[in-house]
């Protein structure tokens, strides 16, 4: 059966000087979540914000707030950004030594568990984590910038994560971040993707309610 789609705008594109509008406007264009891509400098190269913003920009949505964690050690951090409102938040594999530990502590508060891999990290590895997840985010750029050219190879990974997924009969979300357009979001789904996120394709959009739906109908489409 064929999982709902899902739009995820990553606030990293949005203009900071003014994100309760900023909030407004994708919630208005139909968005289902709002991403949002915390960076520490240290896992990534680049640094964006962190739990206050989130707690501050809270009251003004009522979206699925789906925190993607950049950083080193997320488990040391889960407790604060589930304060701050999150509804999902996801770890990276490569980032964190306790996996487990870290999903459980998710859940433990009643939120979705995502674990995200990198475009050279293989899908497989997350095989034993299934049970523990709510969402696969395949990275489908190297993380830690927005605004980048969506990477082909990176569907090996969603069509390994969506065939684990469906041989399980796990209930098991898959996400894909980087790069995505109109243009590029049949291909993810074509291989299973069901969450698209989507920073500079929609913020910088000059109708956003347009760039949210062409990106919706292009993803229902191509979907399996
Ligand atoms: C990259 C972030 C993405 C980024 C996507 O490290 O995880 O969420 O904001 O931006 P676009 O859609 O512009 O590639
Ligand atoms: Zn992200």
């Amino acid at each position: 059966m064929k999982r709902p789609i899902k739009i995820a705008p990553s606030l990293l594109a949005a203009d900071f000087s003014k994100l309760s509008d900023e909030l407004r406007s994708v919630e208005e264009a139909g968005a289902e979540y709002l991403h949002l891509d915390v960076m520490d400098g240290m896992f990534v190269p680049n640094m964006s914000f962190g739990a206050c913003v989130i707690s501050s920009i809270r009251p003004h949505s009522k979206l699925f707030f789906d925190v993607h964690l950049m950083i080193n050690d997320p488990i040391r951090y889960i407790d604060d950004f589930v304060a701050a409102g999150a509804d999902g938040i996801t770890i990276h594999y490569e980032s964190c030594q306790d996996k487990e530990a870290a999903l459980r502590a998710i859940r433990a508060h009643g939120k979705k568990a995502g674990i995200s891999i990198k475009p050279s990290t293989p899908a497989f590895v997350l095989e034993p984590l299934l049970p523990l997840i709510d969402m696969i985010l395949v990275m489908t750029v190297e993380p830690g910038f927005g605004g980048q050219s969506f990477m082909q190879q990176t569907m090996a990974s969603v069509e390994a994560a969506h065939a684990m997924v469906t041989a399980g009969g796990y209930d098991v979300d898959i996400q894909v971040d980087g790069g995505i357009t109109a243009a590029t979001a049949p291909i993810p789904a074509s291989f299973g993707a069901n969450i698209f996120v989507a920073g500079s394709s929609v913020f910088r959009a000059e109708d956003r309610k347009t760039a949210v739906e062409s990106i919706r109908i292009a993803a229902e489409n191509a979907a399996i």
